[in-house]
């Protein structure tokens, strides 16, 4: 487990974040939401995850004030990165969350790969329902909150595919199993036809 490094993600806010979200961390008002007291960053760690991984457009609520803009994703970062500015922004101003790790941040990433557009609060906050519903996954709303791996790995249920692809992702999965299973056999016949 790599620990965060939160001098290194002061710099990457001051880099990436803070021309929006200001330095203070309260952005500007009716143009930028404000991190400092927000839900969205203090509460499950794999929703800021999310939003830096691949950005957030539309309307949203950000301590009962309204936004309706677009962020732009910063998934040019390493997940290293990424771990140490979501530690950072959980954890300055009047924040004070639980740190993430750059483990988690990987795992943000493999369970969101089929999430190809910025999300969108309405979706994220689907997730986060989804989730602490779904016992074996609750914790992965939390990835990073509790951090044990295990429980965000265990966010099979994380499915993002119910909610960009309502239905066919498990046609998807059939169709590899059956493509696989063509290709044993066809492996198999060749192995035979070698060794007679
Ligand atoms: C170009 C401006 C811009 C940059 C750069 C930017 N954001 Fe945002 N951010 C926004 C906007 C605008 C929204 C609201 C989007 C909407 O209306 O749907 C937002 C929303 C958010 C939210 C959810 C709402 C809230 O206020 O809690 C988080 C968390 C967040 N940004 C974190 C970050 C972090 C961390 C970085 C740096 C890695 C960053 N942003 C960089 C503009 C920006």
């Amino acid at each position: 487990m790599s620990t965060p490094d939160i001098t290194n993600g002061n710099t990457v806010y001051n880099q990436v974040c803070s021309a929006c979200h200001q330095p203070t961390g309260l952005g500007l008002p009716g143009v930028f939401p404000p991190l400092d007291a927000s839900d969205w960053v203090t509460g499950p760690a794999g929703v800021p995850i999310a939003i830096i991984l691949k950005g957030l457009q539309g309307p949203i609520e950000v301590n009962g004030v309204n936004y309706n803009s677009m962020m732009p994703a910063a998934n040019y970062l390493t997940d290293q990165q990424i771990a140490d500015v979501t530690t950072y922004i959980r954890q300055a101003w009047s924040n004070n969350a639980e740190p993430v790790t750059a483990e988690t941040v990987a795992q943000v990433k493999e369970m969101t790969s089929e999430q190809l557009t910025p999300w969108t609060a309405e979706q994220l906050q689907a997730l986060v329902a989804e989730n602490s519903s779904n016992a074996p996954a609750a914790q992965v709303a939390s990835a990073g909150a509790t951090h044990t791996s295990t429980s965000v790995i265990d966010a099979g249920s994380f499915n993002l595919s119910k909610i960009s692809e309502p239905s066919d992702s498990h046609w998807y999965s059939f169709g590899w199993v059956i493509g696989g299973l063509i290709f044993t056999i066809a492996v198999i016949a060749f192995l035979k036809k070698l060794t007679h």
